[in-house]
């Protein structure tokens, strides 16, 4: 799938809505893109281009929040929005901020975005969230009916914890402190870029992050996600964790279509 960047011309039109569609809108924030697409609810698939902005610098809720009207502008969308953000969100407010403005702490991100949407309905929820509950519902987690367990490896590590289905919201599993260190910060794909480590050296220690997590939770399986995970082959045999570990299947566009899922089941705040 390409991107369409910043070009009216380059993304579709929206395609006629036929009696019995299930469509939603999502759109994921990150600290360097605002990504958004139109979604197919019955396949988790993107249906026409995904939509790509570069993160305005510096990343304040108004500068984000013009970005996220341009992109549901230039897509013609028109019906509820479910939005990303890096951070964890309770009752639509961004109660963190990781690799965003900190200006969003405290931020009630759902007003915000709905006044930008011409008052809308609009969800809100942390992008490691929207990733789970789509690789849940459409992915690598479809046919497990227990505790799965998505873990994004990026510049840091986020989670989402699902059970049957169910998500638990907000479980920030990256900061969790693992022999002295935060797990994001022992590893992240990012810490894997700035030590040079090779993938066998990276998995070691993201074994010892798993190894913690399944201790605790048992879940019955993990999946990973992030960029890395395309190289999923290099670094999963070497991991050592009791829980099956497989690679996410909707790359890069879990959280848009988690974000669109969220719009219409209300998971997001
Ligand atoms: C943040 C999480 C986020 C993850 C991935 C972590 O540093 O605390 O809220 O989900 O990064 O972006």
């Amino acid at each position: 799938m390409t991107d369409a960047v910043v070009g009216l011309e380059e993304s579709e039109a929206v395609p006629a809505l036929r009696v019995g569609d299930r469509r939603g809108f999502g759109i994921d924030v990150g600290g360097s893109g605002v990504k958004g697409g139109l979604v197919d609810l019955e396949t988790g698939l993107l249906i026409g281009d995904r939509i790509k902005i570069l993160t305005p610098q510096p990343s304040t809720p108004d500068a984000v929040a013009a970005t996220v009207a341009e992109i549901v502008a230039q897509a013609g969308w028109n019906g509820p929005v479910g939005i990303t953000l890096p951070a964890v969100v309770t009752a639509g407010v961004a109660r963190t901020a990781a690799n965003i403005d900190k200006s969003w702490i405290g931020t009630d991100a759902r007003a915000l975005f709905s006044a930008a949407l011409g008052g809308r309905a609009v969800s809100v929820l942390n992008d490691a969230d929207a990733a789970g509950i789509a690789e849940d519902r459409y992915g690598a987690g479809k046919d497990v009916d227990g505790v799965v367990v998505l873990l994004t490896f990026g510049t840091g590590i986020g989670s989402a914890v699902l059970n049957h289905g169910v998500l638990l919201p907000n479980t920030e599993f990256g900061h969790m402190e693992i022999d002295g260190k935060e797990a994001e910060h022992r590893a992240s794909s990012a810490v894997k870029e700035r030590k040079d480590l090779s993938y066998k050296e990276w998995a070691h220690e993201v074994s010892r992050v798993l190894e913690r997590y399944e201790a605790l939770l048992w879940p019955d399986l993990f999946v990973v996600g992030g960029g890395i995970s395309r190289k999923a082959e290099k670094w999963i045999p070497h991991l050592s964790t009791r829980t099956p570990v497989v690679a996410a299947t909707l790359q890069n566009t879990a959280g848009i279509v988690g974000a669109a899922l969220s719009a219409e089941t209300s998971i997001g705040t």
